[in-house]
């Protein structure tokens, strides 16, 4: 009886349908074997909801990504769980997913290598704790038409070429995150961009920014929120809108003097300075001279040249009888 009872615990143990078993090759492979001996449509993942090609596994109290999704599925909601990672493997084994909803999770900044070969359409990682989208992380996702990453209060870092294989994209959500700043050109860049989330973030309208408000001031897509993209930072101008700033910030940033400057300018004004005085000093001998050599010649009634002072100074050969003047005087 008692080793009846055991046997059964010991060939229980082995079963390899921990999140790690998926993660690591030999569970790509379990996948793969399923993939080549029939497609396992009828399947849906314990807790989730299967509806023809939707699985649907909203809060299900999810820590990690669910086995047994069906692999020709095309919508595939997480939304409400408890994810902090998407197994890349278990993931891009759905070759046929275009609709990922991941709101309202706990994901964070690992996305490098999450999407390889989907053709997302629609990608949803909003409340999430993302703390930077890097170029990389959605550059193999050629489809994509929406991505929202609003809120998430911890993305304080978009790379300015995050979006840049992204050319299809028409809706893109940055709005609610802790973004302070963003290259103009990772938005404006954008052919088919219509609707831009960039509400509540911490703008810091400073010179860097200046780039943002200008396009912003100029662009004609639609802005959700639009009264509520406004600086945050330097406080003088908290709360004024972004796409205000740009004359404030022409003024900050060109009339704005760093220790260089100041250092150059000091040099130039010393140049000018000496050029200055040794100008005036040169002038200054020369009027002596003249003057002298004029007092001279009056006294010297045999003089040759008469022409040398004249009473109203002949103006063509002015110089050249001041310098035969000096010369005699030496
Ligand atoms: C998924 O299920 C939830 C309820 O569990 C529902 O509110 C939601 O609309 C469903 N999502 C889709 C895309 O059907
Ligand atoms: C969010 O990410 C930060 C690091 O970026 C981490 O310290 C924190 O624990 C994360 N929070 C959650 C809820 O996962
Ligand atoms: C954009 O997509 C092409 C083609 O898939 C790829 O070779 C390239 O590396 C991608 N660009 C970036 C910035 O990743």
């Amino acid at each position: 009886m008692a080793r009846d009872t055991h046997g059964p615990q010991q060939r229980v143990r082995p079963q390899p349908m921990s999140p790690q078993g998926v993660r690591a090759p030999p569970g790509a492979l379990l996948l793969l074997l399923l993939a080549v001996l029939g497609p396992p449509t009828e399947g849906c993942p314990q807790s989730c909801a299967c509806d023809h090609l939707l699985v649907n596994c909203t809060q299900k109290d999810l820590d990690s990504f669910p086995p047994g999704i069906p692999l020709d599925t095309r919508q595939l909601v997480l939304a409400g769980n408890r994810l902090s990672w998407l197994p890349s493997v278990s993931l891009n084994i759905l070759m046929d997913l275009v609709y990922l909803d991941c709101s309202s999770n706990e994901l964070g900044d690992t996305l490098e290598a999450t999407f390889v070969s989907l053709p997302l359409v629609y990608l949803d990682l909003s409340f999430n704790n993302l703390s930077r989208v890097s170029a990389s992380a959605f550059s193999l996702l050629h489809s994509l038409v929406v991505l929202k990453l609003s809120d998430n209060p911890g993305l304080v870092e978009v790379e300015k070429d995050a979006f840049a294989n992204n050319t299809g994209l028409r809706e893109l959500d940055l709005s609610r995150t802790g973004l302070t700043f963003l290259d103009a050109s990772t938005v404006s860049q954008l052919p088919n961009l219509r609707t831009l989330g960039l509400s509540a973030n911490p703008w810091h309208c400073y010179c860097p920014l200046r780039e943002l408000c200008v396009w912003l001031e100029s662009s004609t897509l639609y802005f959700p929120d639009a009264d509520a993209i406004s600086c945050h930072s330097p406080h003088q101008v908290q709360g004024i809108l972004v796409s205000a700033m740009e004359e404030n910030l022409n003024l900050m940033c060109f009339t704005n003097l760093y220790e260089k400057d100041y250092i150059f300018l000091m040099l130039i004004g010393f140049a000018i300075f000496a050029m200055g005085t040794g100008v005036a000093w040169i002038t200054g001998v020369c009027v002596v001279l003249y003057n002298r050599a004029c007092k001279s010649k009056e006294d010297d009634e045999d003089y040759e040249d008469t022409q040398v002072c004249p009473q109203p100074p002949r103006q063509n050969a002015k110089d050249e009888d001041f310098e035969v003047y000096i010369n005699a005087y030496v």
